[in-house]
């Protein structure tokens, strides 16, 4: 099993990396931790040695003659490393070439992958400093993990909070995935993802309650396997995954429908996973729509349906789509498989849509049908990428 080095500095979020370790060993990591002085006084060694099942080091042993030689030693155990938080001063301290304590000499000595999980008080985040520090280390190959916006320990809510700690667990194990199989690499992956817009008047639209989880999380799965990913995206609150092809931004399902249709042939994978409305107001007023005392009637018209027209101008592709259905979950998939010419399909209960885990079925083409109990979208993901493995394989 692979081995994890986590280096813990003293920002506040430093308790979080009790769950960042807890979550690594479940998965039946090794793990093994380094905590700056100041990271000791608001998590304890001993909490991070039980949960780790190993030693922690911390500053104190750095007198001591055989840590001289366990700096060498750990950064060369570790298959990967990361700083989960790691404050403006670590940062500092390594884009400027310093070592003066164990876990900044660990890092100095290190030639293994090393992600650096920021957290810290919005200003010091905004702080050129800090930005010029990043984008020296980035160019020499260390790799960031994005703060995400929330409360922050200074009283306001802002960006600065460590990413979620499955979320940073996640991008880790990328890091192994990337490195052992880029199974689709060379291969070009379509992705819909997220709701459209449907306009009515200049500031009134229709829509749905689709987060775009699913199809992000898809997207960051194919990217991790090697693949050439578009992102065709409706409106979304979430962060562009990064070591895409093409973000293709799209508002409304005709906007979609174009920006996929223009790409889908040179594609060998199209996924269809987008909320998208199947109906848009016939008429879209120009001019702010007033009210009267009088009912208001509202005439739609059909919208083309995307996977369909991808399903007919289908040539060598895999297609996949999702049925987002409230009943008759899977006679409803069943009937759009053979409809929309796909390879198989997404069977899932639309009330996951706003959720962050989701519990589906894959219906396939030769009848064979897998269900994957709820888990988190990320998990769900990859079930979904081995079965298309599968599929590329089969090709
Ligand atoms: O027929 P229904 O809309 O329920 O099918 C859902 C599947 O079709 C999803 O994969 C969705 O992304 C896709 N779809 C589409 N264009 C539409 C409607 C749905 O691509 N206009």
């Amino acid at each position: 099993m692979k081995n994890i080095l986590i280096g813990v500095t003293g920002g506040i979020a430093a308790y979080k990396s009790a769950n960042i370790i807890s979550i690594l060993k479940k998965k039946g990591y090794n793990v093994k931790v380094i905590m700056t002085e100041s990271a000791t006084n608001i998590i304890t060694p001993q909490t991070l040695e039980t949960l780790s099942r190993n030693r922690v080091v911390t500053d104190m042993w750095e007198r001591n003659h055989q840590v001289e030689v366990e700096h060498i030693s750990l950064a060369e155990w570790a298959d990967v490393f990361l700083i989960a938080p790691a404050t403006f001063n670590i940062i500092g301290k390594v884009a400027n070439g310093i070592a003066d304590d164990m876990l900044s000499t660990v890092i100095s000595a290190s030639k293994k992958p090393i992600y650096f999980a920021l957290a810290m008080n919005v200003n010091m985040y905004e702080n050129p400093i800090l930005k010029e520090n990043i984008k020296k280390l980035e160019n020499l190959g260390y790799k960031f993990i994005e703060s995400d916006e929330g409360f922050l320990a200074c009283n306001v809510n802002a960006k600065g909070r460590l990413k979620n700690e499955s979320e940073i667990v996640e991008i880790i194990e990328n890091e192994f995935i990337s490195k052992t199989s880029k199974i689709l690499k060379g291969k070009k992956v379509l992705i819909t993802a997220g709701r459209t817009e449907e306009a009515l008047d200049p500031i009134r639209y229709f829509s749905n309650r689709s987060s775009g989880q699913m199809g992000y999380s898809l997207a960051k799965v194919a990217i991790s396997l090697g693949a050439e990913v578009t992102l065709v995206s409706g409106p979304t609150n979430l962060e562009i995954p990064s070591g895409l092809k093409e973000f293709v931004s799209v508002r409304s399902a005709i906007d979609m429908f174009h920006a996929v249709m223009e790409r889908f042939d040179e594609q060998d994978v199209g996924i269809a996973c987008a909320a998208v409305a199947d109906y848009r107001p016939k008429e879209v007023s120009e001019q702010k729509i007033k009210k009267s005392d009088s009912e208001l009637t509202i005439v739609f018209e059909r919208n083309p349906d995307i996977l369909f027209n991808m399903g007919k101008n289908k040539k060598e592709q895999i297609l996949i789509g999702f049925a987002a259905e409230t009943e008759n979950i899977v006679q409803n998939a069943q009937k759009k498989l053979v409809k929309k010419n796909l390879d198989f399909i997404v069977a899932n209960n639309a009330q996951n849509m706003q959720k962050s885990t989701n519990s589906i079925q894959i219906i396939k083409k030769n009848g064979e049908s897998i269900v994957f109990e709820e888990s988190p979208k990320s998990e769900i993901a990859r079930h979904i990428f081995n079965e298309i493995i599968k599929e590329v394989q089969k090709k």
